[in-house]
């Protein structure tokens, strides 16, 4: 019977036996891992493996270093001995550990169990591999692999006999993916396997087929005695890309575990991946450095032309998108664009922000800022800016008074706010850089909807940068920076009747936009980057 055909057997037996609501549960917790992408995060080919060291459960230690100087090594993380898909995985491995070590390879495996619970996991199933206590997920969290069982399907455990957290000496059940790693004798990985699925294991007969693959790499790779020959060049097989990947990845090792290694290792790893599947040309590398260049040249102190060109990418939204999560009905993030001046005037409730001449249709914005329960939320920070009805904010529009259209304001105790600006229009974003030169071989526009910039904050909530946009905006459906979200779509009303303009004291029709904001609840955190005004005023 092979490994898969005893999980699927393992997996029919586990829904048999399970009420409709264990099945409902245990589904949607798998569904959460996987939405949560820890899987996707994991370590994965192509990065250095951790340089660890654990105590074997026989009384040896097991050193990642010292056990790749004698060859490949294969390293199974699994959840621990009460977990059946583990205990299946673990006999299978068992079985081909000859095919294993007959290509030279290594095999460990590691759960968080703790000694006691490991070696009744490695005598009754009969393991002859070191098995590895990992005291706190520690070495997994290297691999990026941990995360909390769901609390209900701990309960379903619990009611099994089986207490996950107190087999690892831990105050939470917080275990590995199981996941199967190939790691090759530079260190970095060549295969991974990780799945949010606990049911789904690594097929033995595809990572042998890596290790094969190694192994006939080190048999091509000419040793010691050949080396002279490699002098006179009579020898040598030129150097692949994929190893130059490996010696960069390998290179910055030391930054293995730190968030600046995560992120520059992806970025490696996507570069060169990005070249390889491009065929990236040598003269199209310098263009793109010079690009870059121009990109530096024209910034100044008013416009940062690295962060237009993450808005046109839509970067900006993705990470947006990604980073911030709000509850549902509540305020949602948007751009912040290159043009935000930090230190706009604290205005009292009902100042009008409009300090030039002539700067567009007179505008009132109002409403009540309110958490998801419709409690009013005093005191919270409403920082805005707008472009004037020429599309052009006052940092690069000398003709307009310093701060103009921005404001600072504090929500009342009755959670309302309220000010005058001017009607946003569309507006350019700016093209005569390399962000326009971008756009244009793409055969785009550099058109924005009008929008309504505003960062709303509050102790005890999430800071949220954002945009409103106009309802009837022709560039609703193509944002240059594709900041548009459905829930950010406002409409203005005209407001000219003589009772209607006296109730607010004015004499000229206006413009009405009446919208709640609505906060979720959070750490309230700060905008790092601001602009200055343009030195060309
Ligand atoms: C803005 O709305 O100010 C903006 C956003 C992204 C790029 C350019 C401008
Ligand atoms: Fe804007």
């Amino acid at each position: 019977m092979s490994m898969e055909d005893e999980l699927e057997a393992q997996r029919q037996r586990a829904y048999a036996q399970r009420s409709t609501q264990e099945r409902k549960v245990r589904a949607a917790a798998v569904t959460a891992v996987a939405e949560a992408q820890t899987a996707e995060r994991a370590l994965r080919p192509g990065e250095p493996v951790p340089r660890f060291r654990l105590p074997s459960i026989e009384g040896g230690l097991a050193d990642v270093g010292l056990l790749l100087e004698r060859g490949p090594l294969v390293i199974s993380f699994y959840r621990g001995g009460w977990c059946p898909y583990c205990t299946i995985e673990l006999r299978s491995l068992q079985r081909w550990l000859p095919d294993i070590e007959a290509l030279g390879a290594s095999l460990i495996a590691i759960s968080p169990e703790m000694p006691d619970r490991t070696l009744m996991t490695v005598q009754s199933n009969a393991l002859t591999f070191p098995v590895l206590f990992d005291k706190g997920n520690e070495v997994a969290r290297q691999f990026r692999l941990t995360h909390q069982i769901n609390p209900q399907v701990v309960r379903y455990q619990l009611g099994n006999g089986n207490d996950v957290a107190a087999y690892n000496g831990m105050d939470t059940a917080e275990v590995p993916l199981p996941a199967t790693y190939v790691v090759g004798t530079d260190g970095v990985v060549r295969y991974a396997f990780v799945d949010a699925d606990y049911t789904r294991r690594a097929e033995p007969e595809v990572f042998l087929g890596v290790l094969r693959d190694l192994a006939a790499e080190r048999d091509a790779t000419p040793g010691p005695a050949s080396a002279s020959a490699s002098v006179t060049g009579a020898e040598t097989s030129p150097m692949s890309s994929e190893q130059v990947t490996a010696k960069v990845l390998a290179a910055i090792s030391g930054a293995v575990g730190t968030r600046a290694g995560e992120i520059l290792a992806a970025v490696i790893r996507h570069a060169h991946d990005l070249a390889r599947e491009v065929r990236l040309q040598p003269q199209e590398l310098l263009a793109a450095a010079d690009f870059l260049q121009r990109c530096g040249d024209i910034s100044d102190e008013a416009r940062h032309e690295y962060i237009l060109l993450s808005d046109v990418l839509g970067l900006t939204m993705v990470v947006d998108t990604e980073a911030v999560g709000v509850a549902n009905g509540a305020l949602e993030t948007s751009v912040l664009g290159p043009f935000y001046r930090a230190g706009a005037p604290w205005e009292p409730t009902g100042a009008d922000i409009s300090r030039g001449t002539g700067d567009g249709e007179p505008t009132r914005v109002h409403g009540r800022v309110l958490d998801s329960s419709g409690t009013p939320v005093s005191g919270a920070v409403l920082d805005v800016w707008s472009t004037n009805g020429h599309g052009l904010y006052e940092n690069v529009d000398p003709s307009q008074p310093d701060y103009n259209l921005r404001g600072r304001f504090r929500s009342a105790a009755d959670g309302s706010y309220d000010l005058w600006t001017v009607k946003p229009v569309s507006y350019p974003i700016p093209d005569d850089g390399p962000v326009g030169d971008l756009l244009a071989v793409t055969g785009r526009h550099n058109m924005r909807p009008a929008h309504f910039h505003l960062i709303a904050s509050a102790d005890g909530y999430q800071s949220i940068v954002t945009e409103l946009y106009t309802g009837d905006d022709p560039y609703l459906g193509s944002d240059a920076v594709f900041g548009v979200k459905p829930s950010l779509v406002v409409h203005y009303n005209r407001i000219d009747s003589p009772e209607a303009l006296q109730a607010v004291g004015r004499s000229e029709p206006y413009w009405n936009l009446e919208h709640d904001l609505i906060l979720t609840p959070g750490q309230a955190s700060s905008t790092g980057f601001s602009t200055g005004r343009s030195n060309n005023r």
